[in-house]
């Protein structure tokens, strides 16, 4: 197929980690014949710095046009991110590409085989036949997305931001992770916080009603506190589907990289009516770039979530993860997973990404 990609590569490693994203979609086009065209276009805090906006007007009428977007992390060392006004914030420019695009279905795998459960700072018998969690993050609405404020008008200093969810988007959202739940054949699990909170009574209540058109998918309610502790201890028990709002899919998916090792792990895609952008879940790690520490893992799974969701390409999408696995599978290891793990050899970012389009050139 032919497709126009809009390429964010952001901040700090987000460069090194792009590339080998790229990298390993070069390798996917050559061997089945697709023809993605690139596009690059600044984005995040260098482009604030370069142009006095993280999200430039020439960037937006790429990602406009393109088929599909794929954007590194933003975000710079804190010193210098001080001097970026509050306003003009890297983060601010991701929710609005979240928000330009609707995009509202957020899709965070966390997946571990067992042959890789040395990864986890859990113990092995915790983690059973291995991690393999679709988080499902509603990722335009709630406390992000309602109105803030800050004053001093009840004559006190106050700062509030408003938790809001709508019919349509719980609506929307719970589909989304039903079809899911009921395509993979997997249980869904809805975190929420329905004993205190109005939007989560109300969010649950369209959970179950949706539930009643998905009659083969089995589901349970858990208090986001008590996911928390539950996914430490017993993460298995959440294989399957896991759907949360924006603010709980934020932390908890955090949580998730911790379990299956690092967040270098987590890679993620951003799903609205028309558009797909692709994200890791992880930050720019300032300290690191330009070292070659940086794990590419989680942008190359980027890629392959964004060919899946975006372009409907499901054979190239699980063939790179087979061949993600397969490079650790094979005794390697990347930088952020060395202190924990004691065994393997690691690669540097650019090593990792040759060993997997090395395995789907021959794949
Ligand atoms: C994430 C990040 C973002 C969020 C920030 C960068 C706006 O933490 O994608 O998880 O809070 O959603
Ligand atoms: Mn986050």
């Amino acid at each position: 197929m032919k497709a126009t990609i809009a390429v964010l590569e952001g901040d700090g490693i987000g460069p090194e980690i792009m590339a080998e994203g790229l990298k390993v979609l070069d390798a996917i086009t050559a061997r089945y014949n697709h023809d993605f065209e690139y596009k690059r276009g600044a984005f995040g805090a260098a482009a604030y710095f370069s142009e006095g906006d993280a999200f430039p007007d020439e960037s937006r009428a790429i990602c406009d046009e393109a088929d599909a977007i794929m954007k590194g992390p933003v975000g710079v060392a804190v010193r210098e991110m001080n001097r970026i006004p509050t306003e003009k914030r890297p983060e601010l420019a991701v929710l609005e590409l979240r928000e330009r695009y609707a995009t509202f279905a957020n899709y965070r795998p966390a997946k571990l085989p067992s042959s890789l459960s040395i990864f986890s700072p859990l113990r092995e018998e915790r983690l059973g036949e291995g991690v393999d969690i679709l988080i499902i993050r509603e990722l335009t609405g709630d406390i992000y997305f309602g109105n803030k404020r800050e004053g001093t008008d009840t004559g006190m200093q106050f700062a509030k931001d408003d938790c809001v969810y709508t019919e349509e988007q719980v609506r929307r959202i719970a589909t989304i992770a039903f079809e899911e739940a009921r395509s993979r054949n997997v249980r869904l699990t809805n975190v929420d916080k329905a004993n205190i909170l109005a939007t989560s009574r109300f969010w649950r209540q369209i959970v179950e009603e949706t539930a009643s058109s998905f009659p083969d998918v089995t589901f349970q309610h858990v208090l986001v506190d008590n996911a928390a502790y539950q996914l430490v201890v017993d993460p298995t028990q959440f294989n399957g589907v896991m759907l949360l709002g924006n603010m709980n899919g934020d932390i908890l998916s955090d949580e998730a990289g911790g379990i299956i090792g690092s967040l270098g792990l987590m890679p993620s895609a951003c799903v609205g009516p028309d558009k797909v952008f692709v994200e890791p879940v992880h930050g720019s790690a300032p300290d690191i770039a330009g070292t070659g520490q940086a794990n590419p893992y989680s942008m190359i799974g980027s890629a392959a979530l964004m060919l899946e969701k975006g372009f409907g390409l499901k054979v190239e999408s699980n063939l790179i993860w087979d061949c993600l696995f397969g490079v650790f599978e094979g005794g390697f290891i990347t930088a952020d997973l060395a202190t924990a793990v004691k065994q393997g050899k690691i690669l540097s970012t650019a090593e990792f990404g040759d060993r997997v389009a090395e395995a789907i050139r021959a794949g």
